[in-house]
């Protein structure tokens, strides 16, 4: 078992992403962050980073994390490994679902970082996503809005495999 330093940078407008962020890092044994803190010092000796927001406007990305990820592209990165989880709406938004896992994964991959934790998109129902890749998002959809009982399941089985992907 590897020493792993993880964080989790989140997010959320209304709050319901960073309930979720806190589970997702509680799974993972790591601190959630708010986009909007998250500075250098946030990631001083992380190996293992994951980011997750919200969607707003047409699959845009929330707003404190687009900053962070414009920030970020500048950062001094000691993390190797990352993943991206992305809350949306199927049924509102079914042409632009968590459209913004996209974005959150491009930049971890524009920074080198190994992409992990892609996951099934056929358990959705959905029109388009710019985050399918596929048969695959790449990274965890969840919808509070819509089927709010799967996610803590899905949390659990997506921080397994993570685990799994990176060796832990
Ligand atoms: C005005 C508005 C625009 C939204 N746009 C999208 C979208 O393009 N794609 C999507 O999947 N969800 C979209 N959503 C759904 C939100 O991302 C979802 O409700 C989310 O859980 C909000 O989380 P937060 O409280 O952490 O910001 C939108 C919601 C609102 C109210």
């Amino acid at each position: 078992m590897k020493e792993m330093k993880t964080v989790v940078i989140y997010g959320s407008t209304t709050g319901t992403t960073e309930a979720v962020a806190q589970d997702v890092a509680g799974e993972l044994g790591a601190v959630a962050i708010a986009a909007a803190d998250a500075d250098a010092m946030a990631l001083d000796g992380c190996n293992f980073l994951v980011l997750g927001a919200s969607m707003w406007g047409m699959g845009d990305l929330q707003d404190d994390m687009a900053d962070f990820i414009s920030r970020f592209e500048s950062m001094d990165v000691t993390a190797t490994c990352g993943a991206v989880f992305g809350l949306g709406d199927q049924v509102g938004f079914s042409d632009s679902f968590v459209d913004g896992i996209a974005d959150m994964a491009g930049a971890l991959a524009g920074k080198g970082l190994n992409l992990v934790g892609d996951w099934p998109a056929d358990g959705y129902a959905f029109s388009a996503s710019r985050a399918q890749d596929g048969t695959h998002f790449s990274g965890l959809a969840l919808d509070q809005d819509n089927e709010p009982e799967k996610t803590a399941d899905r949390i659990v089985a997506w921080v397994l495999q993570l685990k799994k992907e990176v060796q832990w």
